[in-house]
């Protein structure tokens, strides 16, 4: 299946934002009360602050576009339809197993676990926007903030946590599907993909 032009280009913005995290996170400095604060580090949180914006932005703009039609909206959600919802369990139960063996059916044949797990990833970078938000409009400029925040706060650490084995899993079966001649690179990132 070639992926549309709309669908590729959200897929891009939301690749390259949701990277520009997980990379900006691993350099930056959350102020804490009482603490002095590294001025570059400082500066690379308000790029996160500012950068998660725009991944809330894109993740809102891919699901609008994705729950408009109904065939993009069972291609990442399909356990929203009772047939498609058995179809993914018969799915699970007999294409898991092969994984191991080293057996992966083309996208073609199989992509309802795979649709699930795009999806699932939708939602956290959603979730992550979300909850950064709000950690942004809660906390004051020493880094205190009240119980509440603190707690989302909490919950933006696990889905970060959650979006590292999302990313390196997605990318590994990228590649393991490449490996086996499923074309699914050129599907999502060219225009053309004569096949
Ligand atoms: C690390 C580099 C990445 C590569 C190489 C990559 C590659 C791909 C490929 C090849 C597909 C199509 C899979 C198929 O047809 O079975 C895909 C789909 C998808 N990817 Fe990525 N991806 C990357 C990063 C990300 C990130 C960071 C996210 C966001 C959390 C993301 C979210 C998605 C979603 C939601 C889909 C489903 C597209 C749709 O059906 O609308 N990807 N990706
Ligand atoms: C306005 C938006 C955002 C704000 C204000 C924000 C704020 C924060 C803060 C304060 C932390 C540090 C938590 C701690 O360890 O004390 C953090 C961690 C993190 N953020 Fe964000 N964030 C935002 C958006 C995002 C988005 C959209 C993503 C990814 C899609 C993201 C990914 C992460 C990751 C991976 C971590 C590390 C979690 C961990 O410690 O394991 N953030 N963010």
């Amino acid at each position: 299946m070639k992926y549309e032009k709309s669908t590729r280009i959200l897929h891009i913005l939301l690749m390259l934002t949701v990277l520009a995290q997980l990379l900006s996170e691993q350099f930056m400095q959350v102020p804490k009360p009482g603490k002095a604060i590294d001025q570059l580090a400082g500066f690379i949180f308000s790029i996160h602050q500012f950068g998660g914006f725009v991944v809330l932005i894109v993740a809102i703009a891919y699901l609008m576009t994705v729950l408009d039609r109904d065939e993009s909206r069972l291609r990442l959600f399909p356990w929203l339809d009772p047939a498609k919802r058995k179809s993914l369990i018969t799915e699970i139960k007999c294409d898991i197993p092969g994984w191991f063996k080293g057996v992966l059916p083309p996208p073609e044949q199989a992509h309802l676990i795979a649709g699930t797990v795009h999806g699932l990833g939708l939602m956290l970078a959603t979730g992550l926007g979300l909850t950064g938000s709000i950690i942004y409009l809660g906390m004051k400029h020493d880094g205190g903030m009240p119980p509440a925040v603190h707690t989302i706060k909490e919950l933006h650490e696990l889905l970060g946590t959650t979006l590292w084995f999302f990313v390196v899993g997605h990318l590994l079966m990228a590649l393991l599907h490449q490996i086996k001649g499923h074309r699914v690179l050129q599907k999502m990132f060219t225009a053309n993909d004569e096949q």
